[in-house]
């Protein structure tokens, strides 16, 4: 059996995708229609012999109540949400919850990120990790050379694909090949994330005992049981024949800001083509709105039949949009009404925000999103 687990973070993460998790936990936010949490969802169903699917968070867990139970339902597969009493790190969260997480004895565990938009090849990396015969694989892309550092850099063997060197986010290029937040492990990731416990309580041990000044750079450490994958887990591990890589050549990106998650929305909706057509919505449609490219409407939204949308638009519940609105490359949140002739192009509609007669909301380029969140009225 296999179990797969998505750390989802809390709400003293994620803040540069504020405003919008202001309102509602990142991970939920809609891409392409459903909660960014909903595709590796769906990517983790496709797993042949999945057992459970674990969310690890520290949100409330009312925030979560109501998706895990519809989610579960929908795909007939155990959603569980797992509320850590504090941030324990992306290692740490996984390790608190390791006898629910071993309840069904999996032979394998994946782990992802919430907040990475690609196709997840996990049935492929399970075979490569399987051959490789190491304690995990972990996906990666090649980047730019200039966009390699907001990652962790690796260098692996071009032909083992072992994991021969590993920094986070390093000062100095290493390479352009990077940590894409998806990996597959045996349980013994168990064993070396208690050796980090271990080994930190010692060294705090040692340093109490020889001097003053030691102990007080101890307690400000990190706390022993909070412990990162990437720094503590995949640095010290690289070279030592344990993990291995595997490259995916499709598409990737990390969803850290507003303006990621339009790009990203737009990256789901043309996958949708190839695994959910139904999701997408067709100008021939009950509503008769003129569509072009991929587009999401939520099936209690109204949409007047002169009104123009798409590409890359996602229309959530509730929604209005009036006659002669043109609708581009934007996301409009739940409950807001957009009046006649309004033009959207480039732009997050927040939720219950009403677009008067007329206005025009609009931004140049991905990178300078508007974010819509109040009343724009033209008299
Ligand atoms: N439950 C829980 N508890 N989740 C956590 C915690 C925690 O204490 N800390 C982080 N996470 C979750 C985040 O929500 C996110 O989904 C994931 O773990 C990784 O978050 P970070 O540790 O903040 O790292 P990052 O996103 O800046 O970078 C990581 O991912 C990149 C790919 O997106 C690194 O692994 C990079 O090397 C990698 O390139």
């Amino acid at each position: 059996k296999v179990v797969a687990v998505i750390m989802v973070g809390g709400p003293t993460k994620g803040t540069r995708f504020r405003p919008l998790s202001f309102n509602t936990p990142k991970p939920l936010f809609p891409l392409a229609g459903q909660p960014m949490v909903h595709h590796p969802i769906s990517a983790c169903k496709r797993i042949p012999n999945l057992a459970q699917i674990f969310l690890i968070g520290f949100y409330e867990e009312r925030e979560f109540a109501l998706y895990v139970s519809s989610i579960s339902n929908e795909l007939k597969l155990p959603v569980r949400y797992l509320k850590e009493d504090k941030p324990h790190g992306s290692a740490g969260g996984l390790y608190y919850f390791r006898d629910m997480i071993m309840e069904d004895s999996p032979s394998h565990i994946f782990l992802l990120n919430c907040d990475v938009c690609c196709n997840f090849p996990l049935t492929d990396m399970l075979e490569a990790h399987k051959r490789s015969g190491g304690m995990g694989t972990m996906l990666v892309i090649k980047v730019s050379a200039e966009s390699a550092h907001q990652f962790g850099e690796l260098v692996a063997d071009p032909i083992t694909k072992e994991l021969l060197h590993y920094t986070e986010k390093p000062e100095t290029f290493v390479s352009d090949l990077i940590n894409c937040g998806v990996y597959v492990f045996t349980p013994d990731i168990f064993t070396a994330i208690h050796d980090v416990f271990t080994h930190r309580e010692d060294r705090a041990n040692i340093r109490r005992v020889s001097s003053f000044e030691a102990l007080q750079a101890a307690t400000r450490a990190l706390p022993v049981d909070f412990v990162r994958l990437d720094q503590d887990i995949l640095s010290p591990l690289a070279g030592k024949k344990q993990l291995y890589t595997y490259e995916t050549t499709d598409f990737w990106e990390q969803i850290k800001t507003p303006g990621m998650s339009l790009k990203c929305s737009a990256l789901y909706l043309a996958q949708f083509k190839m695994n959910s057509p139904h999701l997408l919505a067709r100008g021939d449609g009950i509503m008769n709105a003129s569509v072009t490219g991929d587009v999401f409407i939520h099936p209690s939204a109204k949409v007047h039949p002169t009104a123009k949308i798409g590409p890359n638009v996602s229309i959530s519940a509730n929604v209005r949009v009036g006659a002669g609105v043109r609708l581009i490359s934007c996301i409009i949140l739940d409950d807001v009404e957009i009046k006649e002739n309004a033009v959207v192009i480039n732009s997050i509609v927040g939720w219950k925000s009403s677009l008067g007669k007329w206005s025009r909301v609009q931004a140049s380029a991905l990178l300078q999103i508007n974010i819509c969140q109040s009343t724009l009225r033209i008299l």
